[in-house]
């Protein structure tokens, strides 16, 4: 069975091929009528354990655009608030014959757990989880870049070789950051995180990128800066950095922006706080991909949802062994 759990599960073949399948699938997108028949008779459920706008709307547009039976479920208002397990609600769905599972989970490791233990036998999709990944939204900034900073056409077969990355914020909490990381590295990229002190995680030394705590040098050797959103919910109140001195220190202002080099772009994955990492200004400039990173969610989607059910390649590697 292969499923999608890790963005440091794929590797530069398989990252790219998912690129060049998105391309196609855009195509799709600008036709008068916009489904494939690729994935008629199969079953997907998107099952959202926790809240998703642009997330879970794009895995349902995408299914719907491949023909597939879409079943959603969301923790809320299902039978997980009276104490079911993910073992029994899992069963639960396999019961019914699906073929995919695209899961959202508060727990670092949830989808992992559910591809690994025999409770199911539909490939899993990993629609973020904790902490810890969240490989579409990596692959989906993946192709903004390609798209931005190589070439639609002249980006076809190509990785990201000596661009350069800026990740800032909340690093610690934020599974975003960490898939794309992973990512970035193996398509060629050089990543640098930039964050306060008290939000860089431990052990980050290990990871494939360089750490600054200063984003006013950073900003002028970037082809993108990716903003990040402090993620309040997965904090103690105590250590809440106050609006005004994270925006000071790290928040992206018109005045920011304007060291950036011309070509260079800002990300973000979304949902973002207007005046805490970026202000109006930056959200609504041309230079923003907010908006095009959502729309090319939708192509990424389709595309790993075809090479995980419908293709013939191998596209998307075997779930890890090494549960983290
Ligand atoms: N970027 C992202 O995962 O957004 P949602 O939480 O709205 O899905």
């Amino acid at each position: 069975q292969r499923h999608l759990i890790s963005a440091a599960d794929l590797t530069r073949d398989d990252a790219v091929l998912i690129l060049d399948t998105a391309e196609e699938m855009a195509r799709v997108a600008d036709r008068p009528i916009k489904k494939l028949p690729t994935l008629r008779g199969r079953t997907i459920v998107n099952l959202f354990f926790e809240d998703s706008t642009r997330t879970r709307i794009s895995f349902e547009a995408a299914e719907k655009r491949l023909s597939a039976d879409v079943i959603n479920f969301t923790a809320k208002g299902s039978s997980v608030s009276k104490g079911e397990s993910l073992k029994d609600t899992a069963q639960t769905l396999e019961a019914m014959g699906v073929d995919a599972v695209v899961i959202r989970h508060g727990a670092s490791g949830a989808p992992y757990r559910l591809a690994t233990s025999g409770w199911i036998d539909a490939a899993v999709i990993n629609a973020g989880d904790g902490t810890h990944q969240h490989p579409t939204q990596a692959l989906l900034d993946a192709f903004t870049m390609r798209r931005r900073l190589v070439g639609r056409d002249a980006g076809l077969g190509q990785d990201l070789s000596g661009k350069r990355i800026t990740v800032v914020g909340d690093v610690l909490h934020s599974r975003v950051a960490r898939s794309n990381v992973d990512l970035l590295h193996t398509l060629g990229a050089e990543v640098t995180l930039v964050a306060p002190p008290t939000l860089v995680p431990v052990g980050v030394e290990t990871w494939p990128c360089e750490v600054s705590y200063d984003l006013d040098s950073t900003l002028p050797k970037s082809d993108a800066v990716m903003m990040l959103r402090v993620q309040r919910e997965r904090m103690n109140a105590a250590f809440f950095p106050t609006e005004r001195e994270y925006s000071r220190r790290y928040g992206l202002d018109g005045d920011r922006m304007a060291k950036m080099p011309e070509h260079a772009i800002v990300m973000h994955p979304g949902p973002m706080v207007r005046g805490m990492e970026i202000t109006a200004e930056v959200a609504d400039s041309e230079r923003c991909t907010v908006v095009e990173q959502v729309a090319n969610g939708v192509s990424i989607r389709m595309a790993v949802l075809y090479l995980l059910l419908g293709g013939n390649e191998p596209a998307v590697t075997h779930a890890r062994t090494n549960e983290e």
